[in-house]
Protein backbone atom coordinates (compact mmCIF):
# COMPACT_ATOMS: atom_id res chain seq x y z
CA UNK A 1 0.00 0.00 0.00
CA UNK A 2 1.41 3.75 -0.84
CA UNK A 3 0.02 6.85 0.33
CA UNK A 4 -0.25 10.40 -1.01
CA UNK A 5 -1.53 12.92 1.47
CA UNK A 6 -1.89 16.47 0.07
CA UNK A 7 -3.96 18.81 2.24
CA UNK A 8 -7.26 17.23 2.51
CA UNK A 9 -6.78 14.99 -0.04
CA UNK A 10 -6.07 11.48 0.29
CA UNK A 11 -4.89 9.04 -2.56
CA UNK A 12 -3.75 5.11 -1.56
CA UNK A 13 -2.02 2.68 -4.12
CA UNK A 14 -3.51 -0.90 -3.20
CA UNK A 15 -6.74 -3.29 -2.55
CA UNK A 16 -9.50 -1.80 -1.62
CA UNK A 17 -10.60 -4.02 1.13
CA UNK A 18 -7.60 -4.07 2.70
CA UNK A 19 -7.23 -0.14 3.03
CA UNK A 20 -10.94 0.31 3.99
CA UNK A 21 -10.66 -2.50 6.79
CA UNK A 22 -6.92 -0.96 8.00
CA UNK A 23 -6.61 2.76 7.00
CA UNK A 24 -10.15 4.26 6.87
CA UNK A 25 -11.72 4.81 10.75
CA UNK A 26 -14.92 3.78 11.25
CA UNK A 27 -18.18 6.00 11.04
CA UNK A 28 -15.75 8.79 9.99
CA UNK A 29 -17.01 9.46 5.76
CA UNK A 30 -19.97 11.55 5.15
CA UNK A 31 -20.17 10.38 1.41
CA UNK A 32 -19.50 7.24 -0.45
CA UNK A 33 -19.69 6.92 -3.92
CA UNK A 34 -18.55 3.71 -5.36
CA UNK A 35 -17.90 2.69 -9.28
CA UNK A 36 -16.78 -0.57 -8.82
CA UNK A 37 -15.79 -3.02 -11.60
CA UNK A 38 -18.56 -4.41 -13.08
CA UNK A 39 -17.85 -7.86 -13.63
CA UNK A 40 -18.09 -7.66 -17.99
CA UNK A 41 -14.80 -7.78 -18.94
CA UNK A 42 -13.37 -4.53 -19.48
CA UNK A 43 -9.71 -4.37 -19.02
CA UNK A 44 -8.34 -2.28 -16.55
CA UNK A 45 -4.86 -1.67 -17.25
CA UNK A 46 -4.42 -5.42 -17.42
CA UNK A 47 -6.30 -6.38 -14.86
CA UNK A 48 -9.48 -8.04 -16.34
CA UNK A 49 -12.94 -7.37 -14.56
CA UNK A 50 -14.22 -11.06 -14.64
CA UNK A 51 -15.09 -13.29 -11.78
CA UNK A 52 -14.72 -16.61 -12.49
CA UNK A 53 -18.55 -17.15 -11.33
CA UNK A 54 -21.41 -14.74 -10.63
CA UNK A 55 -21.26 -16.05 -7.31
CA UNK A 56 -17.46 -15.44 -6.30
CA UNK A 57 -18.28 -11.42 -7.89
CA UNK A 58 -21.11 -11.06 -5.23
CA UNK A 59 -19.08 -12.59 -2.49
CA UNK A 60 -16.34 -9.88 -3.31
CA UNK A 61 -18.73 -7.37 -3.88
CA UNK A 62 -20.82 -8.03 -0.62
CA UNK A 63 -17.01 -7.63 1.66
CA UNK A 64 -16.62 -4.16 0.79
CA UNK A 65 -20.49 -2.69 0.54
CA UNK A 66 -20.04 -3.92 4.50
CA UNK A 67 -16.60 -2.16 4.95
CA UNK A 68 -18.35 1.06 3.00
CA UNK A 69 -21.26 1.11 5.08
CA UNK A 70 -18.82 0.50 8.62
CA UNK A 71 -16.81 3.59 7.53
CA UNK A 72 -19.82 5.91 6.61
CA UNK A 73 -21.27 8.41 9.06
CA UNK A 74 -24.48 7.43 11.36
CA UNK A 75 -26.09 10.44 8.55
CA UNK A 76 -23.58 9.43 5.44
CA UNK A 77 -24.69 8.80 2.01
CA UNK A 78 -24.48 6.15 -0.24
CA UNK A 79 -24.04 5.90 -3.93
CA UNK A 80 -23.38 2.64 -5.41
CA UNK A 81 -23.04 1.53 -9.39
CA UNK A 82 -22.32 -1.86 -10.99
CA UNK A 83 -23.74 -3.30 -14.01
CA UNK A 84 -27.54 -3.89 -14.90
CA UNK A 85 -26.87 -7.12 -14.56
CA UNK A 86 -25.75 -7.23 -11.39
CA UNK A 87 -27.65 -3.96 -9.56
CA UNK A 88 -30.75 -6.26 -8.47
CA UNK A 89 -28.21 -8.18 -6.22
CA UNK A 90 -26.95 -5.17 -4.47
CA UNK A 91 -30.27 -3.64 -4.04
CA UNK A 92 -31.86 -7.05 -2.32
CA UNK A 93 -28.39 -6.97 -0.09
CA UNK A 94 -28.70 -3.78 1.06
CA UNK A 95 -32.00 -2.78 1.67
CA UNK A 96 -32.12 -4.97 4.84
CA UNK A 97 -29.19 -2.39 5.61
CA UNK A 98 -29.42 1.10 5.13
CA UNK A 99 -32.41 2.76 3.41
CA UNK A 100 -32.65 2.99 -0.35
CA UNK A 101 -33.71 6.33 -1.30
CA UNK A 102 -33.10 6.46 -4.83
CA UNK A 103 -32.74 4.36 -7.63
CA UNK A 104 -31.11 6.12 -10.62
CA UNK A 105 -30.82 5.64 -14.12
CA UNK A 106 -27.64 7.28 -15.67
CA UNK A 107 -28.91 7.55 -19.54
CA UNK A 108 -26.79 8.57 -22.15
CA UNK A 109 -26.88 8.68 -26.53
CA UNK A 110 -24.04 6.58 -28.36
CA UNK A 111 -23.00 7.45 -31.75
CA UNK A 112 -21.76 3.63 -32.12
CA UNK A 113 -23.90 0.83 -33.12
CA UNK A 114 -24.52 -0.73 -29.46
CA UNK A 115 -26.39 -3.96 -31.05
CA UNK A 116 -28.13 -5.17 -33.79
CA UNK A 117 -30.22 -8.68 -32.63
CA UNK A 118 -31.37 -6.58 -29.10
CA UNK A 119 -31.68 -3.71 -27.43
CA UNK A 120 -28.28 -2.24 -27.10
CA UNK A 121 -27.06 -0.94 -23.38
CA UNK A 122 -27.82 2.91 -22.71
CA UNK A 123 -27.71 3.22 -18.99
CA UNK A 124 -26.30 2.66 -16.18
CA UNK A 125 -27.79 2.03 -12.73
CA UNK A 126 -27.10 4.02 -9.40
CA UNK A 127 -28.61 3.06 -5.81
CA UNK A 128 -28.62 6.14 -3.10
CA UNK A 129 -28.67 5.30 0.41
CA UNK A 130 -28.76 6.38 3.91
CA UNK A 131 -28.28 4.96 7.16
CA UNK A 132 -30.59 7.22 8.75
CA UNK A 133 -33.93 8.58 6.89
CA UNK A 134 -34.33 10.85 9.26
CA UNK A 135 -30.60 12.58 9.41
CA UNK A 136 -28.95 13.25 6.02
CA UNK A 137 -27.53 15.61 3.68
CA UNK A 138 -29.41 16.58 0.75
CA UNK A 139 -28.76 19.79 -0.36
CA UNK A 140 -31.90 19.78 -3.45
CA UNK A 141 -31.78 23.70 -4.00
CA UNK A 142 -28.09 23.42 -4.80
CA UNK A 143 -29.04 20.85 -8.11
CA UNK A 144 -32.23 22.50 -9.23
CA UNK A 145 -32.78 21.63 -13.03
CA UNK A 146 -34.98 23.20 -15.62
CA UNK A 147 -38.65 22.69 -15.38
CA UNK A 148 -39.53 22.01 -18.66
CA UNK A 149 -43.10 20.76 -19.21
CA UNK A 150 -45.21 24.03 -17.23
CA UNK A 151 -42.61 26.86 -16.85
CA UNK A 152 -41.62 26.85 -20.72
CA UNK A 153 -45.00 26.87 -22.22
CA UNK A 154 -45.97 29.42 -19.37
CA UNK A 155 -49.23 27.34 -17.78
CA UNK A 156 -50.55 28.69 -14.66
CA UNK A 157 -51.49 26.68 -12.02
CA UNK A 158 -55.00 26.96 -11.28
CA UNK A 159 -55.11 23.95 -8.47
CA UNK A 160 -53.30 26.65 -6.29
CA UNK A 161 -55.12 29.36 -4.84
CA UNK A 162 -54.58 32.23 -6.22
CA UNK A 163 -53.28 30.60 -8.94
CA UNK A 164 -49.42 30.56 -9.95
CA UNK A 165 -47.10 30.11 -12.65
CA UNK A 166 -45.31 26.91 -12.59
CA UNK A 167 -42.19 26.22 -11.31
CA UNK A 168 -38.87 26.97 -13.36
CA UNK A 169 -36.84 24.71 -11.68
CA UNK A 170 -37.30 21.51 -10.12
CA UNK A 171 -34.82 18.43 -8.45
CA UNK A 172 -34.14 16.21 -11.07
CA UNK A 173 -35.80 13.00 -10.72
CA UNK A 174 -33.92 9.49 -11.24
CA UNK A 175 -33.72 9.38 -15.22
CA UNK A 176 -29.96 11.47 -15.37
CA UNK A 177 -29.09 12.42 -18.73
CA UNK A 178 -25.93 13.12 -19.27
CA UNK A 179 -22.96 12.47 -21.88
CA UNK A 180 -20.50 9.90 -21.28
CA UNK A 181 -16.98 11.05 -21.23
CA UNK A 182 -15.62 10.89 -25.35
CA UNK A 183 -12.37 11.05 -26.43
CA UNK A 184 -12.59 14.69 -27.29
CA UNK A 185 -13.88 16.57 -24.11
CA UNK A 186 -11.58 17.88 -22.32
CA UNK A 187 -11.85 15.66 -19.26
CA UNK A 188 -11.40 12.98 -20.69
CA UNK A 189 -8.23 10.61 -19.57
CA UNK A 190 -7.11 7.05 -20.77
CA UNK A 191 -9.24 5.42 -18.91
CA UNK A 192 -12.30 2.38 -19.87
CA UNK A 193 -14.85 3.69 -17.75
CA UNK A 194 -13.93 7.01 -16.79
CA UNK A 195 -17.08 8.90 -15.63
CA UNK A 196 -19.01 12.52 -16.34
CA UNK A 197 -17.47 15.19 -13.89
CA UNK A 198 -21.27 16.40 -14.21
CA UNK A 199 -22.78 12.62 -12.23
CA UNK A 200 -20.17 13.52 -9.63
CA UNK A 201 -20.83 17.46 -9.17
CA UNK A 202 -24.82 16.32 -8.93
CA UNK A 203 -24.02 13.61 -6.48
CA UNK A 204 -21.58 15.39 -4.05
CA UNK A 205 -23.47 19.03 -4.58
CA UNK A 206 -26.39 16.93 -3.08
CA UNK A 207 -24.87 14.85 -0.68
CA UNK A 208 -22.32 16.67 1.08
CA UNK A 209 -21.52 19.90 2.46
CA UNK A 210 -17.93 22.08 2.71
CA UNK A 211 -15.54 20.48 4.22
CA UNK A 212 -17.00 17.00 4.39
CA UNK A 213 -14.73 13.78 3.64
CA UNK A 214 -16.05 12.06 -0.36
CA UNK A 215 -14.55 8.52 -0.18
CA UNK A 216 -14.70 7.02 -3.45
CA UNK A 217 -12.69 2.82 -2.89
CA UNK A 218 -12.58 2.73 -6.90
CA UNK A 219 -11.04 5.63 -8.01
CA UNK A 220 -10.10 4.97 -12.02
CA UNK A 221 -9.03 8.61 -12.91
CA UNK A 222 -10.08 10.05 -9.65
CA UNK A 223 -13.15 11.75 -10.75
CA UNK A 224 -14.74 11.69 -7.17
CA UNK A 225 -11.55 13.59 -5.38
CA UNK A 226 -11.45 15.87 -8.62
CA UNK A 227 -14.78 16.94 -7.89
CA UNK A 228 -14.63 17.01 -4.27
CA UNK A 229 -11.89 19.10 -4.55
CA UNK A 230 -13.47 21.37 -6.75
CA UNK A 231 -15.90 21.69 -3.87
CA UNK A 232 -14.60 22.48 -1.26
CA UNK A 233 -14.92 18.89 0.24
CA UNK A 234 -11.77 16.57 1.48
CA UNK A 235 -11.12 13.35 -0.53
CA UNK A 236 -10.14 9.96 0.02
CA UNK A 237 -9.52 7.50 -3.17
CA UNK A 238 -8.74 3.98 -3.53
CA UNK A 239 -7.27 2.41 -6.55
CA UNK A 240 -5.05 -0.57 -6.99
CA UNK A 241 -3.37 0.32 -10.48
CA UNK A 242 -0.36 2.46 -10.47
CA UNK A 243 -0.74 4.44 -13.84
CA UNK A 244 -4.63 5.61 -12.93
CA UNK A 245 -3.07 6.83 -9.53
CA UNK A 246 -0.56 8.63 -11.12
CA UNK A 247 -3.77 10.48 -12.98
CA UNK A 248 -4.80 10.94 -9.79
CA UNK A 249 -2.00 12.66 -8.45
CA UNK A 250 -1.92 14.91 -11.64
CA UNK A 251 -5.53 15.48 -11.54
CA UNK A 252 -6.32 15.89 -7.63
CA UNK A 253 -2.95 16.87 -6.22
CA UNK A 254 -1.42 18.57 -9.13
CA UNK A 255 1.95 16.89 -9.39
CA UNK A 256 3.62 17.06 -12.15
CA UNK A 257 6.18 14.78 -11.21
CA UNK A 258 6.88 12.12 -9.23
CA UNK A 259 10.01 9.85 -8.79
CA UNK A 260 11.54 11.60 -11.46
CA UNK A 261 9.05 10.91 -13.66
CA UNK A 262 6.51 13.51 -15.40
CA UNK A 263 2.83 13.35 -15.08
CA UNK A 264 1.02 14.80 -18.34
CA UNK A 265 -1.87 14.33 -19.64
CA UNK A 266 -1.11 11.96 -23.03
CA UNK A 267 -1.66 14.33 -25.99
CA UNK A 268 -4.69 13.10 -28.12
CA UNK A 269 -4.11 12.23 -31.42
CA UNK A 270 -5.20 15.26 -33.03
CA UNK A 271 -3.31 17.23 -30.34
CA UNK A 272 0.04 16.69 -31.66
CA UNK A 273 1.73 18.04 -34.10
CA UNK A 274 0.82 18.43 -38.08
CA UNK A 275 -2.30 16.08 -37.43
CA UNK A 276 -5.88 17.80 -37.89
CA UNK A 277 -8.43 17.88 -35.61
CA UNK A 278 -11.21 15.16 -36.75
CA UNK A 279 -14.30 16.72 -37.69
CA UNK A 280 -16.34 13.66 -39.67
CA UNK A 281 -15.65 11.04 -36.79
CA UNK A 282 -15.86 11.18 -33.41
CA UNK A 283 -13.81 8.27 -31.31
CA UNK A 284 -15.53 6.85 -28.26
C1 LIG B 1 -15.22 1.35 -12.93
S1 LIG B 1 -13.61 1.86 -12.65
C2 LIG B 1 -13.78 3.38 -11.78
C3 LIG B 1 -13.82 4.59 -12.69
C4 LIG B 1 -13.93 5.89 -11.94
N1 LIG B 1 -15.22 6.06 -11.33
C5 LIG B 1 -13.62 7.08 -12.84
O1 LIG B 1 -14.41 8.04 -12.91
O2 LIG B 1 -12.59 7.07 -13.50
C6 LIG B 1 -13.08 0.75 -11.42
C7 LIG B 1 -11.63 0.91 -10.99
O3 LIG B 1 -11.37 -0.01 -9.91
C8 LIG B 1 -10.00 -0.37 -9.96
N2 LIG B 1 -9.85 -1.61 -9.15
C9 LIG B 1 -10.10 -2.89 -9.51
N3 LIG B 1 -9.90 -3.73 -8.48
C10 LIG B 1 -9.53 -2.96 -7.43
C11 LIG B 1 -9.20 -3.26 -6.07
N4 LIG B 1 -9.23 -4.50 -5.60
N5 LIG B 1 -8.89 -2.23 -5.26
C12 LIG B 1 -8.86 -0.93 -5.74
N6 LIG B 1 -9.15 -0.61 -7.01
C13 LIG B 1 -9.48 -1.60 -7.85
C14 LIG B 1 -9.72 -0.54 -11.45
O4 LIG B 1 -8.34 -0.42 -11.73
C15 LIG B 1 -10.58 0.58 -12.05
O5 LIG B 1 -9.82 1.74 -12.30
Amino acid sequence: MIKHCHNNHTIYQGDAIQILKNEISDSSVDLIFVDPPYNIGKDFNGLLDKWETDELYLEWCYEWLDLCLKKLKPNGSFYVMTSTQFIPYFDIYLRSRVNILSRIVWSYDSSGVQAKNFYGSMYEPILFCVKDKNNYTFNSNDILVEAKTGAKRNLIDYRKNPPQPYNNEKVPGNVWDFPRVRYRMTEYENHPTQKPVALLERIIKASSNQGDTVLDPFSGTFTTSYVAKKLGRKSIGIEINEDFVKIGLRRVQELTEINGEKLIREPKIYEQKNIQQPTLFEPE
